[in-house]
C-alpha cells in the first residue's frame, strides 16, 4: 500500500445549527472511514469547520463578542456534535487555526509568484449575505435579485482575481478522461454540461480588509483578506501539509513539519460533499490544485439533500430534524442506521417520523435485535451459555453475504451493503422459525440437532457484528460482548465462518433495540 486512505467531509459553517443534513454527511463519511479500517487499510478521516467570512464577523459583533471568541464557543458545540454521532475523525480542522492559515498563505504566495492572479477594479453588485458578486445575469425577469441574496449593494472595488479561464479546457479533458472523478455519473454530467456551455469567469479571491477583516490576509497584500471559499477548500490539503505529508508539494509544507514514517495522505481519496457545493469542488478546487502543482483528489463524491415531510428543512418554519433529539430518544446506532439505509449516496431523501419508526421497529427491533436476543437467550437457557460443537448449515449463505458486503464496502455502496447484511438477518430469523429450537429442546432425542441450530445462530450473530461494525459500532460491540468475545469486531477478516469456538461461554443477552410504544 503506497498511501493512506484519506476521506474528507465539507467543513460546516461554524455559525449554522447542526442539523440532519450535516449529520448525514458526517455519518456517511464515518461509515466509509470505518469500512476502510475494517478492510485493514490505514485511514485518515478529516472533518471540521469553516469559520471566516462576513456572516461570522457580523454575528459576533451583534453579540458583542470577538469573532474568535464567538467561533470558539460554537466550535465546542460542533465538536460535541461529532462525538454524539460517534465519528472517528482523526483530526478536526478549524480554518481559524494557525496551522491552516500558514499553509493557505503559502498557497497564495506560490500562486501569486507564478502569475496566477491579477488585480482589477470591479464595478457591479455584491450580496453580503451570500458573500458573492452578482451580475445582470443574476437578475430575475422583473429586474430584481432573488431575496435569498439579501441586500444587494453596488460596489466599485479593487480585488485580486484568479485566472480560472485558462484552465477550462484542461478541466473538461480531465473529467472526461477520469470518469469516476465526480460521482455519481449524473453529477459528473452536470459539471461537464456547465463547463461546456459557459465561459468560466475568473474567480475573485480577495475582499478588501476595510470592508471585511475576518479572514486570512493575503501575504502579498495585507490590506486584503482571502475569499472564504478559497480559504475553506484549501483545508483538505492544509492539514496534510501541516503534518509534513510527503504527498503535498514541498513548497507548501511548513519548514518545521515532519511526517515521520507515516504513509502519504495526499491526494485525498474521497471528498464527500452535498450537491449544492458541487461547482466549488469539481471546478474551482481542481483548478486551484493544478495551479499549486498538487495531484487531484481521486473522487468528489456527491450526496443529495434531505427534506422533512417533503419540504425543505428550515429553522424559520420549524421544519427541522434535530439529530441530537433523535439520538437521545432512539440511540445513535438507530440514527446512523436509518440515514444510511434509507438514502443511497446521490439522490435526495425525505425524513418522515413514520418512516424512521417503521425501520426501527421492523429492521432493528424485530429484525436484528430479535435475532440476537432469541439466539443467545436460547443458548443460555438450553446449553448454559456454552457454545456447542461447530456446524456449518448456514455457512454458504453467510459466506455469500460476507463476500457481497466486502465488495460493496470497497465501492462505498453503503446502502447496498446494509441490504445484503439484512438478507442474512432475515434468513437467520427464518431459520429459527423453521428449526423451532424451543420444540427441539423438549425432546432429548433431538439434542444434537439443537446443538447444530444453536451453533449456527450464534455464529451468524458473531459474523453480523463484524459486518455491522462500520455502520453500528456500538451495537456490533454489544453483540460481541454478549457472545463473550473480547475486543471489538472491527476487522472484516474476522467474518469467516467457524471462528466461534466450541466450549466457550457467552455473556448475558440483553435487548439491543428496546421496542417502543408508537
Ligand atoms: N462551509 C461550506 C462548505 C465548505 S467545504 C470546503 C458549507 N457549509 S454548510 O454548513 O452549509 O454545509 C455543509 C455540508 O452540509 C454541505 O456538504 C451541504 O451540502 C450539507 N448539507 C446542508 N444541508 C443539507 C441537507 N438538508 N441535506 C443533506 N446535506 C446538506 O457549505
Amino acid at each position: 500500500m503506497s498511501k493512506r486512505f484519506y476521506i474528507t467531509t465539507a467543513i460546516d459553517y461554524v455559525n449554522g445549527q447542526p442539523h440532519l443534513g450535516h449529520a448525514y454527511e458526517k455519518v456517511v463519511a464515518d461509515v466509509i472511514a470505518r469500512a476502510h479500517r475494517s478492510l485493514e487499510q490505514e485511514t485518515f478521516f478529516l472533518t471540521g469547520l469553516d469559520e471566516h467570512g462576513q456572516k461570522v464577523q457580523q454575528a459576533a459583533v451583534a453579540q458583542g463578542k470577538s469573532p474568535q471568541a464567538y467561533c470558539d464557543e460554537l466550535a465546542a458545540v460542533w465538536q460535541a456534535f461529532a462525538a454524539k454521532l460517534e465519528l472517528t475523525n482523526d483530526d478536526f480542522v478549524r480554518t481559524t487555526e494557525a496551522r491552516h492559515k500558514q499553509v493557505v498563505q503559502a498557497i497564495l504566495s506560490k500562486l501569486h509568484a507564478e502569475g496566477h492572479f491579477y488585480k482589477e477594479v470591479y464595478r457591479g453588485f455584491y450580496s453580503a449575505r451570500e458573500e458573492t458578486f452578482l451580475t445582470h445575469k443574476d437578475r430575475r425577469p422583473d429586474g430584481t435579485f432573488d431575496p435569498a441574496y439579501g441586500e444587494v449593494v453596488e460596489l466599485d472595488e479593487e480585488n485580486y482575481y484568479f485566472r480560472l479561464k485558462d484552465h477550462q479546457q484542461w478541466l473538461i479533458d480531465y473529467i472526461e478522461q477520469n470518469p469516476t472523478f465526480v460521482a455519481p455519473a449524473y453529477r459528473r454530467n452536470e459539471v461537464l454540461g456547465f463547463l461546456k456551455n459557459n465561459v468560466l469567469e475568473d474567480l475573485c479571491i480577495s475582499r478588501p480588509a476595510a470592508r471585511l477583516n475576518w479572514g486570512i490576509p493575503l501575504p502579498f497584500a495585507p490590506d486584503f483578506v482571502t475569499y472564504v471559499w478559497f480559504d475553506a477548500l484549501s483545508n483538505y490539503i492544509t492539514i496534510p501539509a501541516a503534518q509534513g505529508d510527503p504527498g503535498v508539494p514541498s513548497s507548501l509544507r511548513p519548514e518545521a513539519s515532519a511526517a515521520g514514517s507515516l504513509l502519504p495522505l495526499w491526494p485525498a481519496d474521497i471528498h464527500l460533499v452535498g450537491k449544492d457545493i458541487l461547482k466549488f469542488h469539481a471546478v474551482y478546487w481542481p483548478i486551484m490544485l493544478k495551479a499549486m502543482g498538487a495531484p487531484l483528489p481521486k473522487q468528489v463524491l456527491v450526496h443529495g439533500w434531505w427534506q422533512k415531510d417533503g419540504q425543505r428543512m428550515s429553522k424559520s418554519t420549524g421544519n427541522v430534524v434535530d439529530p441530537v433529539a433523535i439520538i437521545n430518544e432512539w440511540g445513535v446506532d438507530a440514527f446512523r442506521f436509518y440515514v444510511v439505509r434509507e438514502l443511497d449516496i446521490g439522490p435526495d431523501g425525505n425524513w418522515t417520523e413514520a418512516g424512521f419508526k417503521a425501520r426501527y421497529s421492523a429492521e432493528l427491533a424485530n429484525g436484528l435485535g430479535n435475532l440476537v436476543n432469541r439466539s443467545l437467550s436460547m443458548l443460555k437457557r438450553y446449553r448454559n451459555g456454552v457454545v456447542p460443537k461447530a456446524s456449518s448449515e448456514l455457512a454458504p449463505e453467510a459466506e455469500k453475504v460476507i463476500a457481497e458486503t466486502r465488495a460493496l464496502l470497497e465501492q462505498n455502496q453503503l446502502q447496498g451493503a446494509l441490504q445484503s447484511i439484512w438478507s442474512l438477518v432475515t434468513r437467520a430469523n427464518q431459520y429459527v422459525d423453521h428449526t423451532a429450537p424451543f420444540k427441539l429442546a423438549k425432546d432429548p432425542a433431538k439434542a444434537e440437532r439443537l446443538d447444530e441450530v444453536l451453533y449456527n445462530l450464534a455464529e451468524v450473530c458473531r459474523i453480523l457484528a463484524v459486518l455491522l461494525w462500520p455502520f453500528l459500532p456500538g451495537t456490533a460491540s454489544k453483540i460481541n460482548a454478549q457472545l463473550g468475545l473480547p475486543g471489538s469486531p472491527d476487522k472484516l477478516s474476522g467474518a469467516r465462518w467457524g471462528r466461534l469456538v466450541a466450549g466457550q461461554t457467552i455473556g448475558d443477552p440483553a435487548p439491543l433495540f428496546p421496542r417502543k410504544e408508537s
